[in-house]
């Protein structure tokens, strides 16, 4: 297939209304749902030094039931801080964080948490590992034992039920903390880069085993915060863009891929991903400059020192937010060009 040639003029990309009957159907089913997790101008202030630094400011989304959305920003942006928030690790500084309707105070068992690293006890078999959570919940031995099995051959790992985790491979240690995250039916699945020391095989099989979970209604919804889109593209139904503290787009997945309406997001995309055929002519290019620091952001938009497009009017106001709940973007630049895709532009 050709490239189409742009000359200049935006690209003619599918929007998202024009895009497959299966899709439309699936995100109008979702905003149909009710709304699990609600993250309300969120903000975080860590001391430093003899200043405090707000790491994360002002960050609002919604995960409706049985939705997956991935978080996705570079290393520092305060993924790490919003999800510790989300899992009720730290407390923030202001905004708040509600599951099914009620404030998040600390950790529960209504929320399920995977890491990067594997938390499970080295001493215990894998199907030990598994009864375990639900011993302590007070199964009892032998029902905690066929659910064991039952959970661990839905993962493929029959043939592990004996062994000891040091006799697994890093991704089938994951595959049995995704199964202990999801045992006691969390409303909301927590993961924070549970992939990353993976090969990309393993993260795929991960991945989608998280979203059989949550089609067979095993979790609530699912929020996966990474610095690697390109093992989320197929299983995520949305994506929101953090950088520098903010949320600065939001939106179905593959419509932030192919019709970004942000510059950070344009130009993040363009270098994490292989543009599909029809979206070659878009420019892949490193994004100049680097992250600002915290403890002295620049004003207006946080973004405009790195912009390519940025404006006078970024350099001291706020930008505003364009868009619906189901995909918007915080930009000055996206407000003067409504419906445009920005990549046209990078
Ligand atoms: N406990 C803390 N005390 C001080 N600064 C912190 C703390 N936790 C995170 N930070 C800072 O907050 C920023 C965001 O960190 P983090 O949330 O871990 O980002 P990410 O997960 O996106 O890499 C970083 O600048 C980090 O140094
Ligand atoms: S608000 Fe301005 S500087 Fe910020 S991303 Fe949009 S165009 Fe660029
Ligand atoms: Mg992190």
């Amino acid at each position: 297939m050709t490239a189409p040639a742009t000359n200049g003029a935006p690209l003619l990309l599918p929007s998202y209304k024009d895009q497959p009957q299966e899709v439309r159907d699936r995100f109008r089913r979702i905003y149909q749902r009710q709304v699990v997790l609600n993250v309300e101008g969120l903000s975080k202030s860590f001391p430093t030094g003899n200043a405090m630094v707000e790491v994360l400011s002002n960050v609002s989304f919604q995960v409706r039931r049985r939705e997956f959305i991935c978080v996705l920003g570079a290393s520092g942006c305060g993924k790490s801080t919003l999800i510790r928030m989300i899992a009720g690790l730290e407390q923030p500084t202001s905004g708040v964080v509600d599951l099914d309707g009620k404030p998040v105070t600390g950790p529960g068992p209504d929320r399920g948490m995977v890491f990067q690293s594997y938390t499970l006890f080295p001493w215990l078999t894998v199907k030990r590992n598994v009864m375990f959570g639900l011993l302590e919940k007070g199964v009892p031995w032998a029902q905690a034992e066929t659910q064991a099995k039952d959970w661990v051959q839905m993962v493929g790992l029959t043939k592990f039920l004996d062994a000891y985790p040091h006799q697994l491979s890093g991704g089938m240690k994951q595959r049995v903390v995704t199964v202990l995250s999801t045992l006691l039916n969390p409303k909301l699945l927590i993961a924070d880069e549970p992939t990353s020391a993976l090969d990309v095989s393993s993260q795929r099989i991960v991945t989608e085993l998280l979203r059989e979970m949550l089609a067979k209604k095993l979790v609530g919804g699912i929020i996966f915060v990474t610095h690697d889109l390109p093992v989320l593209r197929r299983v995520a139904d949305r994506v929101a863009i953090m950088y520098a503290g903010q949320i600065h787009e939001t939106g179905p997945t593959e419509e932030i891929i192919n019709r970004a309406r942000h510059p950070y997001t344009g130009a993040l995309i363009g270098s994490v991903l292989v543009p599909e055929p029809q979206i070659r002519t878009r420019r892949i290019s490193g994004i100049k400059g680097s992250p600002p620091d915290l403890a002295d952001p620049p004003p207006g938009c946080r973004f405009h020192p790195r912009c390519s497009l940025a404006m006078d009017v970024c350099t001291t106001e706020q930008p505003p937010i364009v868009g619906d709940e189901r995909h918007y973007a915080t930009c000055w630049w996206a407000k003067d060009h409504p419906g445009e895709p920005v990549e046209a532009k990078l």
